[in-house]
C-alpha cells in the first residue's frame, strides 16, 4: 500500500497519524501541523481532553481529529487502546515525555527511575509494538522524539538521558529490522525547545530567553518534511538546536553565554549568563 496518497512534500491528505504527547508542546504542534497538512490525526495523552481544546481549530472537518486519554507507560492501556482503535495507521509519532525536578543521581529513587523509563522509553516501544502490523501494512513512517540529551552528556539527569539514549537504540534497531517491510524510522533529537517541560527543571529558564529557543512549530515542520519526502529517502536522524545558543555537541551547558549581537542587531531577549540546555 502507498502511504503517500498525494506524494507531494508537505501534503498528508489521505493519511492517518497517531501522535503521542499530543496535549502540549512538540506533540501538540505536530498534531496541528498534520491536521493543516490534511491528515486524520489520533492524539494521545493522559489529558486527552486538552488535545481537543488546543487543536480543534486546526481541523476544519471534525472527524479528522480524535483524542484519547492514554498513559503510554502502561503497556496494557496502550494495548487495549490499540485494539479498540479501528482503521489503518500510516504514521506514528512518539513525542510523549517528561522529566522531574529531582533528577540528580543522588535524588533518583527506584520508583522515579521506573516511572521515567516507562514514560520516556517503554511507552514508545509499547506504541510501536501495538501498531506495527498496521504500520507494515501501510509502509508507514515512525518518528521518535529523543533528545540531544541522548547523544551528549548534559544536566538533564541520568534517568532522562538513559531513556533518551535508549530511544536512539530502539529507533536504530527498529529501522534495521523494519526497513525491509517498508517502514521508515526517523529520530528527532531536539536541543532546547520552548515548551512547558522546561518548567519542571529545578531552575526553569527565564521567560525573556525563551524566544531564542527552538519553537514547537519548528519541530513540527521538520517532522512533516521528513515523513513526506519521497519514500526512497529516509531521514534517519535529525538534530535540531537553537541557532543562537547551541550547536552539535554544544548542548551540555546549563548556563551558556548567548552570542554578542552584531552591529545593528538586537538580542533584546538575551540576558547573558542565564540558563539553557535541553529539557
Ligand atoms: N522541550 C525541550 O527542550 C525538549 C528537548 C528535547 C526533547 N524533548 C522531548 O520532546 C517531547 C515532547 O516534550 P515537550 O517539550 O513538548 O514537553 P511538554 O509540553 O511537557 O509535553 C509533554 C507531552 O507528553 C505527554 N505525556 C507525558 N507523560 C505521559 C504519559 N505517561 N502518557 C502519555 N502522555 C504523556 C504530556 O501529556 P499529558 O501530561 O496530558 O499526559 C504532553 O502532551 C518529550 O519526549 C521530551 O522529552 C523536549
Amino acid at each position: 500500500m502507498n502511504s503517500h496518497p498525494s506524494g507531494r512534500p508537505g501534503d498528508m491528505s489521505g493519511r492517518t497519524a497517531v501522535v503521542s504527547g499530543a496535549s502540549s508542546g512538540i506533540g501538540l504542534a505536530i498534531v496541528r501541523r498534520f491536521l493543516e497538512a490534511g491528515a486524520t490525526v489520533h492524539g494521545l495523552a493522559r489529558r486527552g481532553h486538552l488535545i481537543e481544546e488546543q487543536a480543534r481549530d486546526a481541523a476544519p472537518e471534525a472527524d479528522r481529529l480524535h483524542h484519547h486519554g492514554v498513559d503510554v507507560g502502561d503497556s496494557e492501556a496502550v494495548r487495549d487502546w490499540a485494539r479498540g482503535m479501528s482503521g489503518p495507521v500510516d504514521t506514528l509519532v512518539c513525542a510523549a515525555g517528561t522529566n522531574i525536578p529531582e533528577r540528580r543521581l543522588a535524588q533518583l529513587t527506584p520508583r522515579a527511575w521506573d516511572s521515567m523509563l516507562a514514560t520516556n522509553l517503554s511507552g514508545t516501544f509499547y506504541l510501536l509494538h501495538a501498531l506495527l502490523p498496521r504500520l507494515r501494512e501501510a509502509h508507514g513512517d515512525v518518528v521518535i522524539v529523543s533528545s540531544v540529551a541522548g547523544a551528549w552528556p548534559d544536566h538533564t539527569g541520568p534517568a532522562y538521558q538513559a531513556a533518551k539514549a535508549g530511544l536512539l537504540g530502539l529507533a536504530r534497531g527498529a529501522g534495521r529490522d523494519e526497513y525491509g517491510n517498508g517502514i521508515r524510522v526517523c529520530t528527532i533529537l531536539p536541543g532546547i525547545v520552548n515548551t512547558p517541560i522546561l518548567d519542571d527543571r529545578p531552575e526553569p529558564p527565564p521567560r525573556e530567553l525563551r524566544d531564542l529557543f527552538v519553537q514547537p512549530p519548528d519541530i513540527a515542520e521538520a517532522c512533516l518534511a521528513a515523513i513526506t519526502l519521497p519514500r526512497r529517502a529516509c531521514v534517519a536522524e535529525m538534530t535540531i538546536v537553537a541557532t543562537a545558543l547551541q550547536s552539535m555537541g554544544n548542548t551540555q551547558t546549563a548556563t551558556p553565554t548567548p552570542p554578542r549581537a552584531a552591529p545593528g542587531e538586537h538580542h533584546s531577549a538575551v540576558r547573558p549568563g542565564t540558563s539553557s540546555g535541553p529539557s
